[in-house]
């Protein structure tokens, strides 16, 4: 085998996109990788919140496999293939919207984002967005309009859409609460914006590069009234709450609020590029033909992969497990919060978590270098983490909702000897 070093990367991919890890990945099972040097780790960072399923599962496997036996491309404005339709039906079935909905397939989560927008603007003839402090939605330059964390996204690639406005997203350990955070909203769209002329609110049901911080229901569903009062679109972008993450399929059933457009990635195909633009059927049909498509949106192999990411969910018990990983993690970590003065916050949706590490837990300043330090330790002791956060000191855990309970104790026990 050809041992990859770390001047070679250099050589080779702009400095902007060098990778945490020294070596290369070259196995991956479940929770668990392997690099070039042989060095195994639980993989808690799971490609940023992709591997739901985990690394190479098998329902997934089988299925891109047997797709790969007939065909491996076909652009679905041409030429329909089934996968492709069966996928959108089980979503349709699945998320929790009361009226009839339909989907339709892209590539990626900025991607998906871009086009819930494009379509609220169409259906409601309104050009106004509005957006929350601290969200993140993408790279590309309207989702990057829309996420209100500038460093490292934004600074620097300006100028962005004017008709993007961000509020203040309820942020309960900073005290800021539902009512300061709703206040913040309505000041955006009668100060800011025009109600008459915004189209949709978009935003995460819990800030994932924002901090890991979880919106509660009242907050959302005062955020669904404003929208219903004004004719605004409510979008959840669920590219991250998706899929389990929260103990529930989608994060809007755990918050128990129903948006009008609803966008998914990540963990939707197991590891392959796929993402989703759902939502009520009236919305998605106000298009005219061909105004909305996509050459690789819904590839036949992604689509494929996730057919088995949901059979996986439907015949393993995996959001069963994902609560009792919540259930453990929650219990070790917050013991760990009594225990130092440093661990400001435990805090998150089910398996959805984040530790805020902070210097003390009186002043609550951001202590960025403390959470390198503790990603460091972790990472020698064999666990990947990465941290999130407006302050970068939000630690997250984005592993494997199939994780066996012995990895995520091994996890924990790795965790707190890495903390000290
Ligand atoms: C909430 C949310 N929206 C959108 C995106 C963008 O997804 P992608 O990187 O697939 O474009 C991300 C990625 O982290 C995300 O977390």
């Amino acid at each position: 085998m050809v041992y990859i070093q770390n001047d070679q990367i250099q050589s080779n991919v702009p400095s902007a996109w060098y990778s945490s890890l020294e070596n290369f990945i070259v196995k991956g099972k479940n929770a668990e990788i392997w690099d070039s040097e042989g060095n195994r780790f639980l993989d808690y960072v799971g490609g940023y919140a992709v591997l739901n399923t985990g690394h190479l599962h098998p329902r997934v496997v089988d299925r891109v496999k047997n797709q790969l036996d007939n065909f491996s491309h076909s652009c679905f404005a041409f030429a329909p293939h089934e996968n492709a339709v069966k996928l959108s039906e089980e979503l349709n079935n699945r998320y929790p919207i009361d009226t009839e909905t339909k989907t339709f397939m892209v590539n990626s989560g900025a991607e998906a984002v871009e086009n819930a927008v494009k379509i609220a603007r169409y259906y409601t003839n309104k050009k106004a967005i509005l957006s929350f402090k601290g969200g993140f939605h993408g790279r590309t330059y309207l989702a990057m309009g829309l996420t209100g964390k500038d460093k490292p996204y934004k600074e620097g690639f300006g100028p962005f859409p004017e008709f993007v406005k961000h509020a203040v997203y309820p942020y309960s350990y900073r005290d800021i609460s539902d009512e300061d955070a709703l206040m913040s909203v309505k000041d955006v769209l009668n100060n800011q914006l025009d109600p008459n002329n915004t189209a949709a609110i978009v935003i995460e049901i819990e800030l994932g590069e924002g901090g890991y911080i979880p919106a509660s229901s009242n907050f959302l569903s005062q955020l669904r009234d404003i929208c219903d009062k004004n004719n605004i679109l409510l979008i959840f972008d669920e590219v991250q709450t998706g899929y389990g993450r929260t103990g529930n399929m989608f994060g809007a059933e755990t918050v128990g609020v129903k948006p009008d457009i609803v966008t998914l990635a990540k963990g939707i195909a197991g590891g392959f590029p796929l993402a989703a633009v759902l939502g009520k059927s009236e919305i998605m049909d106000s298009i005219h033909e061909a105004g909305i498509g996509s050459t690789f949106g819904a590839s036949p192999v992604s689509c494929a992969a996730a057919l088995g990411v949901l059979d996986a969910f439907d015949n393993e018990d995996i959001l069963k497990n994902a609560n009792k990983q919540a259930k453990t993690m929650n219990a070790v970590l917050s013991n760990l919060m009594n225990d130092f003065d440093f661990i400001g916050d435990v805090r998150g949706y089910g398996p959805m978590i984040g530790v805020e590490i902070v210097s003390d837990k009186e002043s609550k300043n951001p202590d960025k270098e403390k959470t390198q330090q503790i990603i460091s330790n972790c990472k020698e002791n064999g666990l990947l983490l990465v941290s999130c956060g407006e302050f970068g000191n939000v630690i997250r855990f984005m592993g494997p909702l199939t994780t066996p309970l012995e990895q995520v104790e091994e996890v924990l026990e790795i965790f707190s000897e890495s903390v000290i």
